[in-house]
């Protein structure tokens, strides 16, 4: 597999100006470019950018207006203070030579696992994998993986195979086959399987699941939520609604809006219930995580001037089916009410 993909590579590759040359300085300001923008329109900035600054010392002394300029019509403009800020960081740190090794080069501001991993590969041959989208798409086809990539612990077994798959190999090629490979033949919606150099070794060719894998489902992702949670009294009576559908359905709870103040959960309050609200005191800020989710409650305690319904007595609501969530809300105001 690994043969034929950097054969393919070797003969059909894509020709763009930073594949003329294993600079690291060239190849890093290429990756960086490239993370959220097109190859073609990134070819045009990239020889533009190189001409102006042929060295990483000259980029360094550039002033940020000047780099700014040469961005200008990119977008993401925090890629070029990175670069620039970059630049000066080796330049001061490393005498202006371009650091070599994964660890130094991931240290660096705007580089992560993906772009640490493309330099080490392309500009010194190290067999350090650069995992994309498009890797994970390949890889989950050619191995008939059916995790799920949007969860890191996909992307780190992903990153582990394509580890094992690199070692012994020209990495360079083979990254970079991938990344051609993703963009023209093994692509999201209809691949060209009939016309893919590794389509023998792929488990998903061969049982036609090419259009059905990578399965990448986004918001099973922990979600974090804030609240403003009320501890509303009138007496000694806290108010406990029960929760509709949902999450927690049919259990007692405390009223708490999606809301940045107690003055905009007051608004909401006597917009719903009709009854004016007043705010007492901040009790406290309790977190509760769920399997999916993350609720960050920002605990206040409001008086009521008059009787409504859902108003409980402390020995009632020890009969109630209340969520743990607003046990521990209760629990810390009575605490701190002692
Ligand atoms: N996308 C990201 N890096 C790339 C590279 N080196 N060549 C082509 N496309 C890319």
């Amino acid at each position: 597999m690994q043969k034929n993909l950097i054969r393919w590579y070797q003969e059909n590759h894509r020709d763009f100006p930073w594949r003329q040359n294993e600079n690291p300085y060239f190849i890093w300001i290429s990756e960086i470019m490239l993370q959220q923008t097109t190859t073609e329109a990134v070819i045009p900035y990239f020889e533009r950018f190189i001409k102006t600054f042929p060295t990483i010392q000259q980029l360094a002394d550039a002033s940020l207006e000047d780099v700014y300029k040469l961005w200008e019509g990119l977008g993401y403009y925090r890629r070029a203070k990175h670069i620039h800020e970059t630049a000066q960081i080796i330049a001061e740190q490393y005498h202006g030579v371009f650091p070599t090794t994964y660890q130094e080069i991931l240290s660096l501001k705007g580089i992560g696992p993906y772009t640490a991993g493309a330099i080490c590969s392309i500009a010194y041959h190290q067999s350090t994998p650069a995992i994309d989208g498009n890797v994970l798409r390949i890889m989950s086809r050619l191995y008939l993986l059916k995790d799920n990539i949007a969860l890191t612990k996909t992307q780190k077994k992903i990153s582990d195979i394509v580890a094992k798959l690199l070692t012994g190999y020209d990495s360079s090629a083979f990254n970079q086959g991938l990344m051609d490979l993703g963009a023209t033949i093994c692509r999201p919606l209809q691949p060209r399987c009939e016309q893919c150099p590794i389509s023998d070794f792929c488990l998903a060719f061969k049982s036609n699941q090419q259009k059905v894998l990578p399965i990448n489902i986004k918001n099973i992702k922990h979600k974090e939520i804030h609240y403003i949670t009320g501890i509303i009294t009138y007496q000694d009576q806290f108010l406990f609604i029960q929760n509709p559908a949902g999450l927690l359905e049919n259990l007692y709870g405390l009223i708490q809006y999606e809301q940045e103040s107690p003055y905009r959960f007051i608004e909401e309050f006597e917009q719903q219930y009709e009854i004016p609200l007043s705010i007492v005191s901040h009790i406290t800020d309790i977190k509760h995580v769920f399997t999916h989710r993350t609720w960050q409650m920002h605990v206040y305690h409001f008086v009521l001037s008059q009787p409504i319904d859902g108003l409980y007595t402390l020995e009632e609501i020890n009969q109630l089916p209340i969520s743990t969530a607003h046990l521990k809300v209760l629990k810390a105001f009575l605490k701190n009410r002692d």
